[in-house]
């Protein structure tokens, strides 16, 4: 019998494993749970048996993949797998998925909670201002940012987008699709990052794009901290006083933030915008159904390798 690791250090809520569990029953699939590990080598024995994984933001790297000597598959239950290590999973002849769109709304509505604590002045009794009326620019036009427009306008959000790959997409809902990231900060009150952590978007957001920035904006980090130029971002936020950041996911340069710009940021203790029970149950199922069916028929459409 085929045996499933489902390895999250960030576990899923108990709906989403039960009916993961059911899922691989009925296919007759052994599953083992690690959930909260806090030590690499648990990970590395349990996936030394492992013929297919899940995961979430769990590192696989070179180590954890070579470990893996029976494994032919792990889906990221999720949107980003910027923490497979894709070149050793491919030499190593295992396949990666991803599970696109399933998280989508949860991160979307983080995405707009700190966009509303931003703008309340983090419900600190300063007053402040309101969402409607205000224009939102979309940094990156894929799942979660087609969210985000959704709940924006229903709010009485102007919305602008920057992208490259979905212009016709977002044209095509009556979009207006801004020509550069200087333009999309130029015109923007808040704006809402949402790009994959790889390629051209490394450090995208940097001094260059920046600068643009209006004085008074709120820039929400829903993506990864690695698309954020941060010694550039504190270098902005010093000269423009009126900015705030507000970010899932602590970035490296918390303690100068902490230090400087008390009042003006947010960041969760651990990232949180899947962490949601529905989210849980989209992504896992999914993932699980996935897993099924590669071994079952050989799909493999949410490959990502
Ligand atoms: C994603 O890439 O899907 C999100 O960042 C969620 O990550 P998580 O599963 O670790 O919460």
């Amino acid at each position: 019998m085929k045996r499933i690791l489902i390895a999250t250090e960030k576990p899923f809520a108990p709906a989403a494993i039960k009916k993961m569990s059911k899922v691989f029953k009925k296919a007759e699939l052994k599953v083992d749970l690690l959930e909260k590990y806090s030590s690499k080598q648990d990970l590395l024995d349990a996936v030394s048996k492992a013929d297919a994984a899940i995961i979430r933001s769990d590192k696989f790297d070179a180590e954890v993949l070579n470990a893996a000597k029976k494994l032919k598959i792990v889906v990221r239950a999720g949107a980003g797998y910027d923490n497979v290590d894709l070149a050793t999973a491919t030499k190593n002849g295992v396949v990666v998925m991803n599970t696109p769109g399933q998280n989508a709304n949860a991160v979307a509505e983080l995405a707009v909670g700190l966009a509303i604590f931003g703008i309340r002045e983090l419900f600190s009794g300063k007053p402040g201002g309101e969402l409607r009326n205000r224009t939102l620019g979309l940094h990156g036009f894929g799942f979660v940012a087609r969210n985000v427009f959704r709940i924006a306008r229903a709010m009485g959000m102007k919305v602008i987008v920057y992208t490259r790959y979905s212009k016709d997409a977002a044209a095509a809902i009556g979009l207006k699709v801004v020509h550069s990231l200087e333009e999309l900060y130029k015109k923007s009150d808040v704006i809402s990052i949402h790009v994959p952590a790889r390629d051209e978007h490394i450090k995208s957001v940097s001094a260059d794009v920046l600068k643009h920035g209006r004085n008074g904006s709120i820039i929400v980090n829903t993506a990864r901290k690695e698309v954020i130029n941060e010694p550039d971002l504190v270098k902005m936020m010093e000269e423009k006083p009126g900015i705030k950041y507000m970010s899932d996911v602590t970035p490296d340069c918390a303690a100068e933030f902490a230090e400087k710009f008390e009042g003006r940021y947010f960041f969760t203790p651990k990232k949180a915008g899947a962490q949601t029970a529905e989210a849980n149950l989209n992504a896992g199922v999914a993932a699980a159904e996935q897993i099924v069916d590669f071994f079952e028929t050989g799909n493999i459409a949410c490959k990502v390798n």
